[in-house]
């Protein structure tokens, strides 16, 4: 068998069509368009495309669509009045802080800077407020990754309903998030991670599997019930040879890249699993654009709801 590819930029892209002639009617309504702020505190390589990524698809749909930099040397102080600039601000319906934040900040400044965020502008969907009500199955802004997934599963017609989902990951950006709303949607959900014992046992009886642990190949053809749904989060960046000889056979045109320039991009989710997986998600190209399309989708229901008083 060989997977179905789900296609997330072809995906992206519809849904980038259906924001924005909403986001132009909200701007010739209001005689300002939505807009997001992001905050990029110091140079991490990965966060400047990322940001750079962000920035630009918000400009693409008609947001205003600002940098706001601090240097590494900023003080958690200086981040948190940042924050609590861009909450007062009439013009910014979105704020996203982008993470990591640097180290010297301390190991709970990620939590401090995103508690700070107003909940109604929070569009990563990370405040206390955004996530308790997500959890209770309330209107809330809800994290990305996850609901851009379930967006695609939607879209797709594959059914979550009745069916068995394994998330791989408990991270409060992914893993979490990604279990509550397929729980939501009716499937019956095991959370797996690092302690879990026969992980490829466990995830083998599911017709859902999401992989979000950041483990290059991680989920292999045991783990994966012929037919099922396999989504892939995993953003690994392979340097090791021999890694990359254990995850592309010889004549495997990843592989060729991979030496000729020493590294290659590659998911969660070993390639053979798409001899035995009915649908799956490629890296690049799965669920990374659905990740930015949503955040836009998020930053115009902010500014819908910032509008209409309420959410
Ligand atoms: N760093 C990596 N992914 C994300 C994300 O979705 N939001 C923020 N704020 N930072 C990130």
């Amino acid at each position: 068998m060989t997977a179905r590819l789900l296609d997330g930029q072809a995906l992206a892209r519809q849904i980038q069509r259906e924001i924005t002639p909403q986001v132009a009617d909200f701007t010739r309504r209001q005689g300002r368009p939505p807009g997001l702020a992001i905050v990029l505190v110091g140079h991490h390589p990965a966060s400047e495309v990322y940001v750079r990524n962000k920035l630009k698809a918000g400009s693409d749909v008609g947001f205003r669509a600002d940098l706001e930099r601090l240097p590494e040397s900023a003080s958690l102080a200086d981040v948190l009045a940042l924050v609590e600039r861009l909450n007062r601000s009439d013009a910014h319906d979105g704020i996203l802080v982008q993470s990591p934040l640097p180290k010297v900040l301390g190991p709970d400044a990620a939590s401090r800077v995103f508690d700070a965020i107003a909940p109604e502008k929070d569009v990563d969907g990370f405040t206390p407020a955004n996530v308790g009500r997500m959890v209770q199955g309330r209107p809330a802004l809800v994290a990305c990754t996850p609901s851009g997934i379930i967006e695609l599963l939607v879209r797709e017609g594959i059914p979550i309903a009745g069916r068995r989902a394994c998330v791989i990951g408990r991270s409060d950006i992914v893993g979490k998030p990604m279990a509550l709303l397929l729980l939501q949607r009716d499937a019956t959900v095991t959370v797996c991670h690092s302690k879990t014992p026969d992980l490829a046992g466990v995830c083998r009886e599911a017709d859902i599997v999401v992989a979000a642990v950041g483990r290059a190949g991680l989920v292999t053809k045991a783990f994966v019930k012929p037919g099922a749904t396999v989504v892939d989060v995993g953003m690994n960046t392979v340097t090791d040879s021999a890694v990359a000889a254990s995850l592309f056979p010889e004549e495997h045109p990843k592989l060729a890249r991979f030496r000729e320039r020493g590294s290659v991009l590659v998911g969660d989710v070993h390639p053979e699993v798409a001899d035995v997986a009915g649908a799956l998600t490629p890296v690049p190209g799965g669920v990374g654009p659905l990740t930015v399309t949503m955040l836009m989708r998020n930053t115009l229901r902010a500014a819908q709801a910032r509008l209409a008083g309420s959410w």
